[in-house]
């Protein structure tokens, strides 16, 4: 087994999964402003350390994934905070792309940047202690997107991004996220992400990357938010791992999915509803930004000292979401 195997194993393995906290200090402010908090850096790590020092990090969460502001700041209590995440036995990771730009040639769509220098950043990163990264490549869908352009330029970046992570010894979260806005039908969904995912691959092998030592993390498959056919979870489920059975190699160790924009309850449901039809051989957990955040932060704006019952509410997302991960999550739980 690899030494970088063996990290996305410890990071994914017994139902765990994976706190996105790398908002870029821009999309933080959104959240923040969302519910009237000033987002200085003071308050952005305030409740980032509340999330990091919470009881179900050590049960329920394998890694988290940092911004680069939160990688060199300091607990209230003087630890540095890959110290702090260590010290409940998850892995740092750390957000090393540097957004997604207009891509040239096709105006409306996205192409991600990052690469230039991209090898000494990673060098500092991993001596702060981060064994893994994350880099989203983003993939707007209908008609005509996203255009065979969109689907090659960032499917070779993704390979060349996780290229020089696993030589630096880190294990790469590669993220080629569909979003979900638009009317498209979840077929639609179905086809474009298995396109989108079954060229990253071709560029990961052309790129020589190890799959045993890479993390996907991929959409689920769902119909736009503004479709009329919305589909039933278990279709969710359904579809997502037809997808990911014909564009996944097998060598691959785990799928932490993203939420995208799901709410907490149907992205927990859809991850179990996934685990209980899991027909693959591949780990199935999450990754999840706003849906193990949302009500946490909602709570925390409203007293910004009461860290319990914050870390309380997200203790309760986590476990969920770590019941999910192993197909054990039932609605009746949600209310005990
Ligand atoms: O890149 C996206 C985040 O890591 C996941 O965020 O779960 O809110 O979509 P999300």
């Amino acid at each position: 087994m690899s030494e970088l195997n063996k990290i996305a194993l410890k990071i994914l393995s017994n139902g765990k999964g994976i706190l996105a906290a790398d908002e870029s200090n821009g999309t933080m402010t959104k959240r923040l402003d969302s519910v009237n908090v000033q987002s200085s850096p003071e308050n952005r790590l305030l409740f980032r350390e509340t999330l990091f020092s919470s009881e179900s990090m050590t049960d329920c969460i394998g890694g988290v994934i940092l911004y680069d502001e939160t990688i060199n700041q300091s607990s209230s209590s003087g630890k540095k905070i890959p110290k702090l995440i260590s010290d409940t036995g998850a892995l740092t990771g750390i957000k090393v792309d540097t957004g997604a730009k207009v891509l040239a040639n096709s105006a409306e769509e996205k192409i991600t940047e990052g690469l230039d220098g991209l090898r000494e950043r990673l060098k500092k990163y991993y001596q702060l202690g981060a064994r893994f990264t994350k880099w989203r490549g983003v993939y707007s869908i209908s008609k005509k997107y996203p255009s065979q352009l969109a689907i090659n330029s960032n499917a070779h970046a993704l390979a060349r991004y996780s290229a020089l992570v696993q030589e630096c010894g880190m294990v790469p979260i590669v993220e080629p996220e569909v979003l979900m806005d638009g009317e498209h039908s979840a077929d639609d969904c179905l086809s474009k992400t298995s396109e989108v995912i079954q060229k990253c691959f071709e560029e990961l092998i052309v790129h020589k990357i190890d799959l045993t030592g890479i993390i996907l993390k991929p959409n689920m498959v769902l119909a736009g938010n503004k479709s009329k056919n919305k589909i039933s979870n278990e279709e969710v489920s359904l579809k997502t791992l037809e997808c990911l059975k014909k564009s996944v190699p097998n060598e691959v160790p785990g799928i932490a999915f993203l939420s995208g924009g799901q709410s907490e309850i149907e992205a927990t449901e859809n991850l179990n509803l996934i685990n209980k039809n899991n027909n693959t051989n591949f780990i199935m957990t999450y990754s999840y930004g706003r849906a193990l955040q949302q009500s946490a932060l909602k709570f925390w704006s409203k007293d910004i000292k009461n860290i319990k019952e914050t870390q309380n509410i997200f203790n309760h997302r986590a476990k969920m979401n770590t019941l999910a991960a192993q197909g054990k999550w039932s609605s009746e739980l949600e209310n005990k």
